[in-house]
């Protein structure tokens, strides 16, 4: 089997495992030149004992990782995202994926990568890895009917586009969004194509899309927005929306809310401190239908991802960190002095002294500041003395955010 033939018999197995349709060769074509512009790493295990009844070089268990970044609010840290995530049916809860997963964070433990990131079909499955839900992100509806009105007054003008002039834009606006948004993924080209509307099994784009740009006065494009509509029920869903300064998202709000034939439409990711229902006469038209844990983050060093965010307050103490795999455990003293952290390894385990203790995952969690430290020890995973301190240490400025989907 050459590269080619084995990397295709790897993206089948993925396909399988999310039960979705069959891919065409043009759909293949495109994820492996992905995949190829992201260095990924390709996991699998083949199971040799067929019974001449299926392929052995199809493997039965996949994951899939590459290098980026994520902004921590300061800083964009580099980090292994995990993806394509899957265990045959057949093969199930074997270990498989402990077992993938395992090589895979060691790996980038090895290679001084910071931090893991991934985000979840399934919310019950990646605590036990040592992942903690970080970022969380809004599913909305809109009424966008007679009563939709926003009451700021609307800056730049909108230019609706083609696909591939909207193409073109996006790529600088999401890195201009990547750059300023706490808690962003990075992406590629790829990414853009397929929020676009690319169907990835057929590798052809799905009709019904539209694009818009918002202009500045200087005539800069400074926000995007691609959405499909749904004619039956007079519905559009967004499916990518770029907007590195918020404010912008309201004014590519105006216009969407402002679209004839169209009475609600729906955005998933939407910020969850979103100032469109603020900027609204009614805010009642918006509705909130789901809060999801967008992205969770796995810290493999601790003294890199605290020393890499900017703090509100400075402060000083000890944190104890339990790690069941062992890549972040130990205590640490975290001292904060003019918004930066400087984080020593005191021990290479949680000393009973530590003023505060919690585990890899609530650290995951309470890293951009998107859930409370208060939150997470009222949940019972932080504990100590100075959680008070410690909570004070970790707040940020506004809710982090994402829309990165992997
Ligand atoms: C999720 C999936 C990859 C699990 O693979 P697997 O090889 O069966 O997992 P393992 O046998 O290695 O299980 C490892 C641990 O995770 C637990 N686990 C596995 N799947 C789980 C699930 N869906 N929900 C909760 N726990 C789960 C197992 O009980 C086991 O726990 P333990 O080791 O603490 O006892 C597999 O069920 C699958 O392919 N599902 C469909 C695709 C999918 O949802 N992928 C995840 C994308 S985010």
């Amino acid at each position: 089997m050459t590269d080619e033939e084995q990397t295709v018999a790897w993206i089948r197995a993925v396909v399988l495992g999310f039960n979705e349709p069959e891919y065409s060769d043009e759909g293949i074509a495109r994820w492996l030149a992905a995949f190829v512009d992201q260095d990924a790493r390709m996991r699998g295990v083949h199971d040799l004992r067929t019974g001449g009844l299926r392929d052995d070089r199809v493997p039965v268990a996949t994951l899939g990782s590459w290098d980026t970044t994520v902004n921590v609010g300061g800083t964009l840290l580099p980090t292994n995202a995990i993806s394509d995530v899957t265990t045959r049916t057949s093969h199930r809860r074997r270990g498989l994926l402990r077992q993938m997963m395992t090589a895979d964070l060691t790996e980038a433990a090895q290679r001084g990568v910071p931090v893991a990131a991934l985000t979840v079909s399934e919310s019950g499955i990646y605590r036990r890895f040592g992942f903690g839900p970080a970022v969380q992100a809004n599913q909305i509806r809109v009424r966008t009917d007679s009563s939709f009105r926003v009451t700021t007054p609307p800056t730049g003008r909108i230019e609706m586009v083609d696909r591939d002039v909207y193409l073109d834009r996006v790529r600088a606006l999401f890195d201009d969004y990547h750059r300023r948004t706490r808690g962003s993924v990075d992406r590629g080209p790829a990414a853009d194509d397929v929020l676009a509307g690319m169907d990835q099994s057929t590798g052809k784009p799905q009709p019904g899309f539209r694009y818009a740009l918002h202009v500045d006065d200087d005539d800069r494009c400074d926000g995007a927005v691609a959405y499909k509509l749904v004619e039956e029920d007079s519905s559009a869903e967004v499916r990518d929306f770029v907007a590195p300064n918020p404010a912008v998202g309201v004014a590519l709000w105006d216009f969407l809310g402002h679209s004839d034939l169209i009475r609600t439409i729906t955005q998933r990711r939407a910020r969850v401190d979103d100032p469109l229902r603020y900027a609204l006469a009614e805010p009642d038209v918006y509705t909130v239908e789901n809060r999801r844990d967008f992205l969770w983050l796995r810290v493999l060093d601790v003294a890199a991802v605290l020393a890499a965010r900017a703090y509100l307050t400075d402060g000083e103490l000890t944190l104890g960190v339990h790690d069941e795999q062992g890549f972040a455990a130990g205590t640490f003293r975290l001292v904060v002095s003019n918004g930066r952290a400087e984080v020593e390894r005191i021990g290479d385990h949680v000393d009973d002294d530590a003023d505060v203790a919690l585990d890899v995952a609530a650290l995951g969690s309470v890293l951009l500041g998107g859930i409370g430290v208060r939150t997470i020890a009222a949940a019972g995973h932080i504990r100590g003395d100075r959680v008070g301190d410690f909570a004070r240490l970790m707040v940020c400025d506004g809710a982090p955010a994402s829309i990165t989907p992997f």
